[in-house]
């Protein structure tokens, strides 16, 4: 990322979830809180495809339609992640690159939980003051937990150090979630990132990792976009937040490995689709988003910090 403004992509994703809150079709996606984190003009396209009336105008149309893509998407790769991360309940989890993602105040789960929201600097502060804005009742979600906030930015900046002084134990496992980041990352920073979370990892500890691999969809997709975006004089989505790396299953779970962690499941999003008997459309582009969770050998987790 380089202005100093919040992440637009963390915007539009959480746009994705407020826009699928409870509509699809297996009734397995709920996120309530999203909305709430977004501001009018945000909430506006949100609206309109929770509506199934597409606009007119096709300067608008252009974000009706990255919203209701993205929607999809989200569905698939938020009802995997969480999935995992239920699986493998540990007393601390860590959200990197965390966004305006809700987790910490949508699932039951983490209410008890240590959880820490690690995040680019300019994203965070973005993301807190839209969090000012919850209501009391959601809020009060995380009464006993607060969240602790860490900002780091991964291209350079000690994850280890900023997690510590938060009060990360390294002792104690954890379920870390690196959900939508790694591609905004390059391959030497995102292996610099493995390598202090692993330095980071109990045994018990799971890491849960969203990455793309490249194929052709994605690629047309994003030029199409970038097209589109530019003919209805929109800056595009990713001026600030280029894609930097992709990753073949091979590729990181070796990387993986070298830094003491199995691999226990690697899966397309349309893989996932299937799975869930989650009905879906863009077929050909789901199959460009991953998810592999990697545990470290060793005892669960269920102690509290
Ligand atoms: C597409 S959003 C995903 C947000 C969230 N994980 C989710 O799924 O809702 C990308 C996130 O990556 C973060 N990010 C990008 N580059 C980063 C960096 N160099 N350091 C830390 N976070 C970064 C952005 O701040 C943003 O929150």
């Amino acid at each position: 990322m380089k202005a100093a403004e919040g992440s637009r992509t963390a915007v539009l994703v959480c746009q994705g979830r407020a826009a699928a809150d409870g509509l699809a079709e297996s009734g397995r996606f709920t996120d309530p809180v999203a909305i709430r984190l977004l501001r009018d003009d945000e909430r506006r396209a949100v609206e309109r495809v929770r509506g199934g009336e597409p606009p007119t105008r096709w300067v608008e149309r252009v974000d009706h339609e990255s919203v209701r893509a993205c929607a999809a998407v989200m569905v698939l790769r938020t009802v995997a992640i969480d999935d995992a991360l239920r699986e493998r309940l540990t007393p601390q989890v860590v959200l990197l690159g965390a966004g305006l993602d809700a987790r910490a105040w949508r699932l039951p789960e983490l209410a008890d939980r240590a959880v820490f929201e690690v995040d680019h600097p300019d994203s965070q502060r973005d993301k807190r003051a839209r969090l000012a804005g919850l209501p009391e009742g959601v809020q009060a979600v995380r009464a006993a937990e607060p969240v602790r906030f860490v900002p780091v930015d991964l291209t350079h900046e000690r994850l280890d150090t900023a997690l510590a002084a938060a009060g990360h134990r390294a002792d104690l496992p954890t379920t870390w979630v690196w959900e939508g980041v790694v591609p905004y990352l390059t391959r030497h920073e995102v292996a610099r990132t493995v390598a202090a979370i692993a330095a980071l990892s109990s045994p018990g500890t799971r890491l849960i990792v969203n990455y793309q691999a490249l194929r052709p969809s994605i690629v047309a997709g994003q030029l199409l976009a970038k097209l589109l975006q530019t003919l209805a004089r929109r800056r595009s989505l990713w001026a600030n937040e280029p894609w930097r790396s992709y990753w073949t299953a091979r590729r990181l779970g070796a990387l993986l490995g070298r830094h003491g962690f199995t691999v226990v499941a690697d899966e397309d999003l349309l893989a996932v689709a299937t799975r869930l008997a989650l009905a879906t459309a863009r077929r050909a582009s789901l199959r460009s988003g991953r998810i592999a969770v990697a545990d470290r050998p060793g005892r669960t987790g269920s102690t509290q910090v």
